[in-house]
């Protein structure tokens, strides 16, 4: 019975998911059944160009969502706006946002962490001149903070830290870099410092990971991997949001899809409808012509034509500029 319970919050069943997200308003912030995460009002200004400009978000626990948007749309920012690792501009409206029912407004990266949602980076931030295991060890310590305190009981944080080392390793082993474990950082590839960077936030047993761009420099054979191991952190109850480019990868693991441009959240739904979105459409094609909007089967028709349409303006526009 308990399993059971277990496996409906973890909405490991994949039917179930979509059954549960059917019934949520394909609209730019709209509720969700369960949020774990909520955003109100949040806004980052650098000099006169406002990059992050969220009115309301719910990320749904249990379930992985994708945050997609052209190049400069505020993903990032908002990422670090969430996590604490930067403020909003303070103006007008209060920014307000909670984790799992508890208010992160001024909370330290640190905090946040230990609230239980960790992010990784863009750009990677493996330690490069520490081993992978010394980098696994240090994203226990992260959570962990007590270092003075535990070492006043030796033998407790012996135990403690063989636990710790058992773990990385299990995590490394997920990973496909237990044979690396006394490397550098600096000597993994693009690609495998993104796993490290993944495994290590992992050590934090987190209930939600936020991933910035996981895939970008990641091999093909490599990706098919990761792929795996979103869905099944996602099928072990973890909430997973990240932010990708390429939309066949979209397609393939989000339950739900979460659309930034120019700041602003411009679209909400399941992957399959909200590639076919105006809003979608117009945010790609306005900042990011050579955008690979995915497989052609995600193109529906009304996409095809406006991409037609536009190709043949500008060539138009070119040809115009040529006579002249
Ligand atoms: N520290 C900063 N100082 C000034 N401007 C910044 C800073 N960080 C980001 N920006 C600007 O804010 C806007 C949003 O940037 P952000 O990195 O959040 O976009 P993004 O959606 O993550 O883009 P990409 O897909 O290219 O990673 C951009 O115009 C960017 O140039
Ligand atoms: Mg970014």
């Amino acid at each position: 019975m308990s399993e059971q319970t277990t496996a409906t919050a973890g909405h490991a069943d994949p039917a179930a998911r979509r059954q549960m997200m059917s019934q949520v308003d394909r609209i730019p912030g709209s509720a969700k059944p369960d949020p774990i995460l909520r955003v109100d009002h949040i806004q980052r200004r650098f000099g006169g160009m406002m990059a992050v400009d969220v009115e309301h978000l719910e990320v749904q626990r249990g379930i992985i969502t994708a945050l997609i948007g052209p190049n400069g749309a505020g993903k990032t920012t908002f990422f670090n706006l969430i996590t604490g690792f930067d403020r909003p501009t303070s103006a007008g409206k209060g920014a307000h946002w909670a984790f799992d029912g508890a208010t992160l407004d001024k909370t330290s990266a640190s905090s946040v962490a230990k609230a239980g949602m960790v992010r990784t980076f863009q750009l990677t931030k493996a330690l490069s001149r520490m081993t992978v295991m010394d980098n696994m060890m240090l994203g226990a310590k992260d959570q962990g903070g007590e270092s003075l305190a535990k070492a006043m009981f030796r033998p407790l944080w012996r135990q403690q830290e063989r636990e710790v080392r058992h773990k990385a390793e299990e995590l490394l082993d997920r990973f496909k870099l237990l044979e690396k474990r006394d490397d550098y950082a600096g000597s993994l590839s693009g690609g495998q410092r993104k796993l490290l960077e993944m495994a290590r936030a992992l050590m934090t047993d987190p209930s939600m990971i936020m991933l910035d761009e996981p895939m970008a420099g990641v091999n093909p054979a490599l990706t098919q991997s990761l792929l795996g191991h979103i869905q099944s952190l996602r099928d072990d109850g973890m909430t997973v949001l990240f932010v990708e480019h390429d939309m066949h990868v979209v397609q393939h693991i989000s339950d739900w899809v979460v659309v930034m441009a120019e700041g602003r959240i411009v679209a909400e739904g399941p992957a399959d409808t909200v590639m076919a979105d105006k809003a979608v459409i117009d945010a790609y094609l306005g900042a990011h012509h050579e955008t690979d909007l995915g497989d052609d089967a995600l193109l529906d028709e009304g996409v095809a034509a406006a991409l037609e349409l536009e190709v043949a303006e500008e060539e138009a526009a070119r040809n115009q500029e040529g006579e002249r």
